[in-house]
């Protein structure tokens, strides 16, 4: 049977980086893509969460880094905990207390962290008991990236072509090869344009759409064999051309846009050079400022060091492959 907890439940969830990206919808209402992606989970990002659902509240409470939300603010995790409660057959209102670590709409998917921990945490607060698969699904309905973040390492989301089949699955949850990502915190402030708005225009404006989506799905081929024979170079080449193909679309669509600034293209021809150099790595960037160098671990130190010399020590970071989901009882 189903019971609300007695107790508040808290979750831990990591974001992700795509290594082939989501960047659009075919169903705006239930976050369905308009292709396959993949992605690694970053172990130093993430997301906490604690939900209760509680007979004495008459609205929902959302304390997000140490702040109460305004009623507008809370919006979108107020919707989300309707599909919940719809889901569990409840009607209570629910505390929920959120801290990021990690800079909040800033292109470093924040939504991704966000929106598993608190399926995770609102889920099981609300007397739900999902595998895995289907916290992924419901993830999905928060944020599209949320759906990957509930496994740990190489994740993939299954387009799919309704609720039912559009999911995340592990591809390998533990990498035994040593693959580190160098995240360079060049703006941490929020975007001006949110990756829901961004891609959305995308689809309905970018003459290269179409283009997109049949580059992207060799790029989800293309990387998962790399992810099998453990081929460093064909997955970074690969992820790079899909994140530059991306923002393509971004310059493509009317009213064209960017989320790069100066020192996104600063960092990425950095990266070239020290290609040049005869260092193996690789950009991506996701809807905002702040570039992610994909490198294999033993070369991460010095990449590092390179890039803490231009934009400061506090600015650069680096992460290796994260866990999935974990869920008080
Ligand atoms: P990002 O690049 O950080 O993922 P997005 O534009 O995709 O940026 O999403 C940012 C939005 O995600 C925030 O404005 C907020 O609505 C939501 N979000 C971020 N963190 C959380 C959280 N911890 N709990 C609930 N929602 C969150
Ligand atoms: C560039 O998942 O943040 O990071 O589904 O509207 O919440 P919504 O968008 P979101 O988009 C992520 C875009 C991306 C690529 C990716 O993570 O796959
Ligand atoms: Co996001």
């Amino acid at each position: 049977m189903m019971v609300i907890a007695d107790h508040p439940i808290t979750a831990k969830a990591h974001t992700n980086i795509a290594l082939v990206k989501y960047w659009g919808k075919l169903d705006n209402q239930l976050i369905i893509p308009q292709n396959d992606s993949l992605s690694l989970t970053l172990d130093e990002f993430y997301t906490q969460t604690t939900v209760q659902f509680l007979p004495e509240l008459s609205a929902d409470e959302v304390i997000f880094d140490n702040e109460r939300l305004s009623e507008s603010a809370s919006k979108r995790v107020r919707t989300f905990l309707d599909h919940v409660r719809q889901l569990a057959g409840i009607n209570f209102h629910a505390r929920v207390i959120t801290k990021n670590f990690v800079p909040t709409a800033a292109g470093l998917a924040s939504s991704a962290s966000g929106f598993a921990a608190l399926a995770g945490a609102a889920s099981r607060a609300a007397g739900l008991n999902l595998n895995r698969r289907d916290l992924s699904r419901l993830a999905r309905r928060g944020s599209g990236s949320a759906t990957r973040s509930i496994f740990g390492g190489f994740a993939a989301w299954q387009q799919g072509q309704d609720d039912a089949t559009s999911y995340a699955y592990p591809i390998d949850e533990q990498p035994t090869w040593d693959i580190a990502v160098v995240a360079l915190v060049l703006n941490a402030k929020q975007k001006k344009i949110s990756s829901r708005v961004g891609m959305r225009l995308a689809v309905e404006t970018s003459p290269f759409y179409s283009a997109w989506i049949k580059a992207s799905q060799a790029d989800f081929e293309t990387v998962k064999t790399a992810i099998q024979n453990e081929d460093f170079e064909l997955l970074g080449h690969t992820s790079e051309q899909n994140a530059m193909r991306m923002h393509a679309l971004t310059l493509s669509s009317d009213p064209n846009f960017t989320y790069f600034n100066a020192d996104s293209i600063q960092a990425m021809n950095m990266v070239k050079e020290l290609r040049l150099q005869g260092i193996s790595c690789y950009f991506t960037m996701d809807a905002g400022p702040n570039v992610k160098i994909i490198c294999q671990g033993a070369d991460a130190e010095r990449i590092r060091c390179y890039f803490q010399s231009s934009f400061g020590q506090d600015q650069v970071l680096v992460t290796r492959s994260g866990t999935g989901i974990s869920i008080s009882n």
